[in-house]
């Protein structure tokens, strides 16, 4: 029975699902690397609330409750009584297998650990921690409060018990699993990506700029957004990430990041979160860059 989650990571990600588990009844425990994401988080998940509210899905007391279920903080240590804890943080190999070796130690043999991961593979990270059986892949969907999927991913090791009682959680949460094999990127982005990244081709050599290749996707393909703009609102970082993993993982070219996606990144141009992406968000309504 999970009832106390721990989410490490107060980011786009990781505040969702904190959102999302607060308002289903869940007590909830963020940490991140120090208070100005932590606050940051908590002023989204406020203003996240506030437009659910608006739009009827929630009523203002279903907030303040859901609020006052989030306890934050800058120390694993305060997981000790989490039944299971969500990891949430930065795309990065090197930096979750960091977290799990210091967070391993802070837990009940018994509390469950999940990746929201989006590429990496599930087994490698499990084979750092002290319970590979009882971790396995959650991996939820940006905006967490609006998207229904999560993709579940077992590790060679995860163990039933584990699987089955991730699955509960997340129909509880109100969203619907599928599963996927522990394969690079899994289902979602071994598909989504490479179109981001296509585009980004497209960008880059001229085949139309950044609004015809986001109108062209949304008007002739019937894609509520473009993949530009999908791009940044994923995070360009995160982008390049789940490339790279499915370019070293698969050994195919298909997968090579395209130059201008790892330039945007090396200039700091992540995307929505850092202001500037393949659009500029300083303005009133985001602008096309290039
Ligand atoms: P983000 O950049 O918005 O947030 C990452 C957060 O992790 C930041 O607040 C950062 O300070 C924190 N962090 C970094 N190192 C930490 C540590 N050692 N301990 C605690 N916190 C730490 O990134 P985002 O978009 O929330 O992504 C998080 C994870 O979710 C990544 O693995 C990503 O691949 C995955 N994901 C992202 C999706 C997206 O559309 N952005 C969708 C589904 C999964």
């Amino acid at each position: 029975m999970i009832q106390r989650i721990g989410v490490i990571g107060a980011g786009q990600m990781g505040g969702g699902i904190a959102h999302v588990c607060a308002l289903k009844g869940f007590q909830v425990k963020l940490v991140d690397v120090d208070d100005a994401h932590l606050e940051k988080g908590l002023e989204t998940m406020a203003g996240n609330m506030d437009r659910q509210i608006g739009r009827g899905l929630i009523k203002p007391d279903e907030k303040d409750a859901a609020l006052r279920r989030i306890e934050t903080g800058l120390d694993y240590k305060t997981f000790e009584d989490c039944d299971l804890v969500i990891e949430a943080a930065v795309e990065n190999e090197q930096i979750k297998r960091e977290i799990f070796k210091k967070l391993c130690p802070m837990l009940p043999p018994t509390t469950l650990i999940a990746t929201n991961t989006s590429s990496i593979s599930v087994t490698r990270l499990a084979s750092v921690t002290d319970r590979p059986g009882r971790f396995m892949g959650m991996h939820f969907m940006n905006p967490v409060p609006m998207m229904q999927l999560v993709e579940l991913i077992r590790g060679i090791a995860t163990e039933e018990e584990t699987f089955r009682t991730i699955r509960d959680l997340t129909i509880k949460l109100g969203k619907t699993p599928a599963n996927a094999e522990d394969f690079p990127a899994f289902i979602v982005n071994r598909i989504l990506l490479p179109m981001i990244n296509e585009a980004v081709y497209a960008l880059y050599e001229g085949v139309g700029n950044v609004e015809s290749i986001d109108t062209a996707m949304r008007l002739g393909a019937n894609h509520p957004m473009g993949p530009l703009q999908l791009a940044d609102f994923i995070g360009l970082d995160t982008c390049l990430s789940v490339m790279q993993v499915l370019y070293e993982g698969l050994a195919d070219s298909k997968y090579r990041p395209c130059p201008l996606l790892v330039k945007y990144v090396e200039a700091g141009w992540i995307g929505r979160k850092a202001g500037r992406g393949f659009y500029d968000y300083s303005g009133e309504r985001p602008m096309p860059t290039r």
